[in-house]
């Protein structure tokens, strides 16, 4: 197998050597933000939204772009070309870097810890996606900032755990009755042909996929409402899908052990999926 070849603080290296500070803030505190960027044959999904998401992550932490777009541009195809692979995605983190005492307040002049690396996403598989997911509905504890994509994700990490104690694959989250995401996707809801999902705001991340979806079924004619969904609403919709970088649309067919529509992945679901395989293929053709 060839080397994995990460970059860190301005350089290139392999892996094993790419090491940083225990007294990096990133490990201290999850003080650091990260962005995941889909790669179908060396072509990044929307790398001018993902680094646009990036930078309102930074502007709201308080912590300044070391790059410019087109310096991380530059950044990704350097490493694109010294890892192998076709279909894969960047993983970016930028932490507030290592001060010599541990300390919360960050008013200090630090330069932060800049680290990328190629992730061998697989992309999913539309017989396995097509099967569908399991899921169950949990309540939502996560703090009012979930539009940062933060690194600090122990509540992420337990939610999830929720739905693998439960023995399903992922789980909706719930806060004051109304649909906020998944643990690490966006929530669509299918009703009478009608795409709806819950607006942005502070309690959801404004998913790449999400926004896409909503693109291509508004080019399609189809009728897409970005409003509140009350829990309730989730046990009569036609169908549940949720959305990332690295799931694509996974079609949801049971919910809390109750078939979600006819219980299989519905012809809205297969339409979109087409629309969105579609899209990729254009990507890679470009
Ligand atoms: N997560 N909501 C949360 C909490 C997420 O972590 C993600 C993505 C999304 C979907 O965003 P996008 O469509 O831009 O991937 C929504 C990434 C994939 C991750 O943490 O690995």
């Amino acid at each position: 197998m060839t080397e994995k070849i990460v970059y860190l603080n301005d350089k290139f290296l392999p892996v094993e050597q790419a090491t940083i500070s225990v007294m990096d803030r990133g490990f201290l505190f999850g003080d650091g933000v990260y962005e995941v960027i889909p790669v179908f044959a060396n072509k990044l999904l929307r790398p001018d939204e993902h680094l646009s998401r990036l930078q309102n992550s930074l502007n709201r932490i308080g912590l300044s772009n070391p790059f410019s777009n087109e310096e991380w541009q530059k950044l990704f195809s350097e490493l694109l070309n010294k890892n192998e692979g076709d279909d894969r995605a960047i993983y970016l983190q930028l932490s507030r870097g290592a001060y010599s005492k541990r300390d919360l307040s960050a008013n200090k002049d630090c330069a932060p810890t800049v680290f990328a690396m190629v992730l061998q996403v697989i992309p999913p598989d539309i017989d396995i996606l097509s099967a569908g997911i399991s899921v169950v509905t949990v309540e939502d504890f996560r703090w009012n900032a979930c539009d940062i994509k933060s690194t600090s994700l122990v509540a992420n990490v337990m939610l999830k755990q929720q739905a693998v104690e439960a023995g399903v694959e992922d789980a909706i989250l719930i806060k004051d009755g109304h649909v906020t995401e998944g643990t690490a996707s966006n929530v669509f809801v299918i009703k009478e042909g009608v795409f709806i999902t819950p607006p942005t705001s502070h309690q959801l991340l404004p998913g790449i996929t999400r926004d896409l979806v909503i693109e291509i079924a508004e080019n399609n004619a189809i009728v897409v409402e970005q409003r509140q969904i009350k829990e309730v609403e989730l046990f009569s919709a036609d169908e549940i899908w949720m959305t990332s970088s690295t799931r694509e649309i996974a079609p949801v067919i049971k919910l809390n052990d109750k078939p979600v529509g006819a219980g299989v992945a519905g012809s809205a679901w297969k339409r979109m999926m087409d629309l969105y395989q579609q899209y990729k293929q254009e990507l890679r053709a470009m």
